[in-house]
């Protein structure tokens, strides 16, 4: 299984990266907006930063618009995945830029038949929002399940992403069903790896030592 963060913040990309190396990297125009950065010169730091894809968004919604920018994104670096939405402008975009073998992300995929769609136009990644499908009441994971299970009687190529993600459980429901890939906030990379327990036991060894813990 492979750990993307979901973040367009490259000093936490490069604190995160330093203690549990990065798969990947997913962005998208809200996260790029809220970095304040320029997206493209951010896209290629954080290309140099991390060894993985890189989602990069489209902001046109014309498949001809979306083909313009999506050359342009992964123009700017190898490990650029172009992220499009899940529309039908945007599955004639991805059937295209497959021909032309540029990777794609299809993003807000909400039903197991929309993921279908993206694998068939030849979609790299479909990113699935468990969240905001738990946020109206549907089971994310439950979707996610179902879109892993069709994929694999067909043995289709498109991986599946786990995106959207709000707490632990989604990571660890994530692995436990084999999805390929999960994108995960910087919050819950500390709150994968820290435990009390851990904390406690490590001072209980250092007092006993006659050492402290040195940050
Ligand atoms: O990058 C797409 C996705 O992970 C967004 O998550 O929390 O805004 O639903 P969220």
């Amino acid at each position: 299984m492979q750990f993307f963060v979901d973040t367009a913040d490259l000093e936490k990309i490069k604190e995160i990266n330093r203690w549990f190396p990065l798969d990947g990297v997913t962005t998208n125009p809200t996260l790029v907006a809220d970095s304040g950065a320029e997206h493209h010169s951010l896209i290629r730091s954080i290309c140099k930063e991390v060894k993985g894809p890189v989602s990069a968004e489209v902001l046109a919604t014309s498949s001809e618009e979306m083909i313009k920018e999506a050359h342009v994104l992964a123009g700017l670096h190898p490990q650029v995945v172009v992220k499009l939405p899940l529309t039908k402008e945007g599955l004639v975009a991805t059937a295209c830029l497959s021909e032309e073998n540029i990777s794609t992300n299809l993003t807000l995929c909400f039903s197991a038949l929309q993921a279908l769609s993206a694998a068939k136009a030849g979609a790299t990644f479909v990113s699935v929002f468990v969240g905001r499908l738990d946020d109206i009441g549907v089971d994310g994971m439950e979707m996610v399940s179902q879109v892993i299970h069709i994929f694999s009687q067909y043995q289709v190529k498109t991986k599946v992403l786990v995106a959207s993600v709000r707490h632990l459980s989604h990571v660890l429901a994530a692995s436990e069903i084999g999805a390929d890939i999960v994108t995960i906030p910087p919050a819950l990379f500390s709150k994968m790896v820290e435990h009390p327990l851990t904390d406690k036991g490590l001072a209980q060894f250092l007092k006993s030592a006659g050492r402290s813990i040195n940050k």
